[in-house]
């Protein structure tokens, strides 16, 4: 099978998204829009992508790292420009080159890699990415002939009126080329006399007249179309991944109380018959244990680690912090840089004081510990096993209170010790 190729076009400045940052490094549920369309090219099988970008390259390159080739794009004189400047890469590559733009976050590898597999199916010398929407206005639409075969993509600036409304089909601009052919028609594209730019999309007509074969692929879902040229597009995109996030923890066995409120990062693992109670916020890296009850009104920040049966409840935050299995956070808590037994209650108000204004301390507490409402953990700070801490205790700095100690006061101090 020919090999695959990548190529991204990123050098856009992204005008309209009014931002210092090249619009490719925006972020979608937690994640910059090109990661998604890099992780696109990786699943439908390249084995090597370059990025063509302008505004701000050394911030691209410093985000895409020693990985994949950045190459500049002085001038944005246009799509078939950017490919040209990937052309001396790519020089005796014989296999077939994607085509991809660098602001589709909503794309998926399962539409690409069918794309790839048409293509070669077919033995097309070039195949797109098209889709029927409701409002085609800004898009290139597809021109075809009465068979059916396409013979053009004509830009939006040049339709006339008439045109914009009835030609529905548009191009997603996701393109799979054979190199060869593509090296020969780059050769061909003039600049379009209206933009002063060079269209990638003129290589769809001239292929067409010269006899090569071009195909398309219609894209059932709208939305995977989406470029994010504004920020009302990037909240757009946010909906719709954040959606496919959740479907998929639901399909997986965790209830999801309301989808709409609920904000959970991709690489979050939850476990089977955990419900998430409305408002709640988990961020990327965590995981949560089965049968948990996590919210209403939580947030789990990065890294956390949530054992079975728990319950994290109103208005409590936990950061950086692992919890047993069994364990009751259910009110008004934070938990920060904190390692919590098996069975520990967290009385509501506690707060694990983490931060000495330079270093974030730990705080550990034991299995079946019970730290009363309302106290403070002034960490680096201990409690042993079975521990009790007396409501609205300070337990101060260094201090590390013995398994099965009953503690109390401000500061705290140890009054008796429970029997086994
Ligand atoms: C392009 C297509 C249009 C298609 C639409 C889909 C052309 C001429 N038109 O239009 O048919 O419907 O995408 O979203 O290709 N870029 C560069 N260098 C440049 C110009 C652009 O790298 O000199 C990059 C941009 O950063 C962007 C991508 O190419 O990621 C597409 O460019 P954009 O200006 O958004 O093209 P559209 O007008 O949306
Ligand atoms: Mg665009």
């Amino acid at each position: 099978m020919a090999e695959l190729r990548t190529i991204i076009l990123a050098a856009g400045k992204g005008t309209r998204m009014k931002s210092e940052r090249p619009k490719v490094l925006h972020q979608v549920c937690g994640v910059p829009i090109l990661q998604y369309v890099l992780d696109v090219a990786r699943a439908a099988g390249s084995l090597k992508t370059y990025v063509v970008c302008g505004y701000q390259l050394e911030a691209v390159r410093n985000f895409l790292g020693p990985r994949h080739t950045v190459v500049r794009q002085e001038r944005q004189q246009g799509t078939a420009d950017a490919v040209r400047c990937v052309q001396k890469h790519l020089s005796g590559f014989r296999g077939d080159v994607l085509i991809l733009c660098g602001d589709t976050p909503l794309l998926s590898g399962r539409v690409v890699k069918q794309l790839v597999r048409n293509h070669r199916r077919t033995k097309a010398d070039c195949t797109f990415l098209t889709a029927e929407v409701g409002d085609p206005s800004g898009y290139g639409r597809v021109l075809r002939d009465a068979g059916g075969r396409v013979k053009a993509i004509c830009e939006d600036n040049d339709l006339s009126g008439d045109q914009k409304n009835n030609m529905r089909e548009i191009n997603v601009g996701v393109y799979c080329v054979q190199a060869p052919a593509l090296h020969g028609v780059l050769k061909q594209i003039k600049i379009n006399q209206g933009k002063k730019e060079y269209y990638l999309t003129d290589m769809v007509a001239l292929m067409s007249r010269g006899g090569l074969r071009v195909e398309t692929v219609t894209v059932a879902d709208t939305a995977e179309g989406l470029g994010v040229n504004s920020r009302v597009d990037l909240a757009f995109a946010e909906k719709v991944i954040r959606r496919r996030i959740l479907e998929k923890l639901m399909l997986g066995g965790v209830t999801i109380v309301d989808p709409e409120t609920a904000y959970i990062r991709e690489n979050v693992r939850i476990g089977r018959d955990t419900v998430i109670q409305p408002c709640t916020v988990i961020d990327e890296n965590v995981v949560v244990g089965k049968s948990c009850v996590i919210g209403p009104f939580t947030h789990l920040r990065p890294g956390s680690r949530i054992g079975n049966n728990v319950e994290v409840g109103n208005f409590a935050e936990v950061s950086r912090s692992s919890v047993g299995k069994g364990c009751f956070v259910k009110h008004f808590s934070f938990l920060g840089d904190a390692q919590l037994g098996d069975y520990v209650n967290i009385g509501a108000g506690t707060v694990t004081a983490n931060f000495d204004g330079v270093h974030k301390n730990k705080t550990k507490i034991g299995n079946r510990a019970f730290i009363g409402s309302d106290s403070v953990l002034v960490a680096p700070v201990s409690v042993g096993k079975g521990a009790v801490i007396g409501a609205g205790s300070v337990v101060t700095r260094g201090q590390k209170i013995p398994d099965r100690a009953v503690a109390f006061g401000v500061p705290a101090k140890i009054k008796s010790r429970r029997s086994d």
